[in-house]
């Protein structure tokens, strides 16, 4: 593999842009990056690194953004074909357009089908990782990872588990969602980019004995990843009372089942109660934030502000189908409003933070994905920050920075996305 310089404006963060987005915060107006073996090796001024790397092939994106690939924390790859279907609200969404489409991936070759759509829509929108529910068919996990292999991505998936409330053709059983996740675990994780996460859809669709099985599963295999839903809309929460009244609140409903750990990542979590908040915030738990999906389902407003005060590690993700959108861009946007709503709106830095490294680190990828800095794996998206009429007439009145970009925070989609590199390797023309 040819050594590849990439010129341009650079933005990177090292640190906590949450808690510090001027201290995190690099940028570099003719910055440059310096990617061999599929890794970034060099980041720093184009000019010097140009004169250091004279044997590299160079790419100059004149003043176009060079950032670390986006990363979606939470998604679920085979509700691709019913993005925005109309006027439901969670339960009644599930049971109208969810189950009946996730029961078509028992085709495999369908599966194969909407995960390659859905890796090249990431891929087309500046999204070089995902974090992807499957369906209950472990065909469904198969093309999600043989997908992203053929694509070069690192993406997370697993399958989901679901022994009840969910329709007959959905269903798995306390045996064979840990038999099926344990085999689809040794198969995956760790193969290439892949890794894999024992994936409890939510606590009212899994009894508690296949809440206790996937945790024992868990127990036996710790570095795999957990990824499953909490306190995503107030009927939900009610509903999980009333199965589970022995529980405390909704995380304890996978705490008393060895469901709650360090690499835990709990999609929504919105509605939370000061007990839930302190012991996510002891075990090192990651939230994903998923603010298309809050306006789109009418979930509620995330406390972006209140979880990040206490530490937490905070993903954000596209949550697609019950997203609006396929873009990261869209999705810092959404966080913008929502922020906003409750008073706190987050900073340029602060978004481009959370689509990036924030991620990551839900994921515990930090440095490794999602990361503009030597050591890092060559996943980077190019934007081009003035992509539309729209948005170039008011980048052109820009005086700094994060003048320039936040019009493509706001009003940018897949033609703001110039080019994309994934390993190293340039995924998109
Ligand atoms: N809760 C349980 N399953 C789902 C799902 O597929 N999407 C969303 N948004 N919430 C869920
Ligand atoms: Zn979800």
């Amino acid at each position: 593999m040819t050594k590849q310089l990439l010129l341009g404006q650079t933005l990177g963060f090292d640190g906590d842009a949450l808690a510090d987005w001027q201290g995190a915060t690099r940028h570099d107006s003719a910055g440059g990056v310096v990617i061999d073996a599929g890794l970034i090796v060099a980041t720093g001024s184009g000019a010097a690194l140009r004169a250091a790397h004279p044997d590299a092939a160079v790419t100059d994106y004149g003043d176009a953004l060079i950032s670390a690939g986006f990363v979606d924390a939470h998604m679920h790859y085979p509700q691709t074909p019913i993005i925005a279907s109309w006027g439901k609200q969670l339960i009644d969404w599930l049971n109208t357009y969810t189950f009946p489409q996730e029961m078509r991936l028992a085709d495999t070759d369908y599966a194969r089908q909407v995960a390659d759509t859905t890796l090249d829509l990431a891929l087309a929108h500046g999204t070089t990782t995902l974090t992807s529910f499957c369906t209950i068919h472990p065909g469904s996990v198969d093309a999600w990872f043989e997908g992203a292999a053929a694509r070069g991505m690192a993406v997370v998936g697993g399958k989901t588990c679901m022994d009840r409330n969910a329709p007959g053709g959905l269903r798995d059983t306390v045996q064979s969602a840990y038999d099926d996740s344990k085999a689809l675990l040794d198969r995956w994780h760790g193969k290439g980019r892949a890794t894999y996460a024992i994936t409890p859809r939510f606590s009212p669709t899994s009894t508690p004995d296949q809440l206790a099985a996937l945790g024992a599963l868990w127990a036996e295999r710790p570095e795999v990843l957990m990824q499953t839903h909490l306190s995503e809309q107030l009927p939900e929460i009610a509903w999980v009372r009333d199965l589970f009244p022995q529980s405390r609140d909704y995380l304890d409903t996978y705490e008393a089942f060895g469901l709650l750990g360090p690499k835990g990542l709990y999609g929504h979590a919105i509605h939370l109660e000061p007990r839930e908040i302190d012991r996510l915030a002891e075990v090192d738990a990651a939230v994903v934030h998923c603010p298309t999906s809050n306006t789109f389902i009418g979930s509620g407003l995330f406390d972006m502000a209140g979880l990040a005060a206490r530490g937490l590690r905070i993903g954000l993700a596209t949550d697609t189908g019950g997203g609006s959108n396929f873009s990261m861009l869209r999705t810092m946007a959404a966080a913008y409003e929502i922020g906003q709503l409750r008073g706190t709106p987050l900073h340029p830095a602060q978004l481009m933070w959370l689509a990036t490294e924030g991620s990551a680190r839900s994921l515990h990828m930090g440095g490794q994905i999602g990361h503009l800095g030597v050591g890092s794996a060559a996943d980077i998206t190019v934007l081009d920050l003035s992509s539309t009429p729209a948005i170039a007439q008011r980048a052109a009145q820009a005086t700094d920075i994060w003048e320039a970009l936040f019009p493509t925070i706001m009003m940018g989609d897949d033609r703001a996305v110039r080019d994309v590199w994934v390993g190293g390797v340039r995924a998109r023309a």
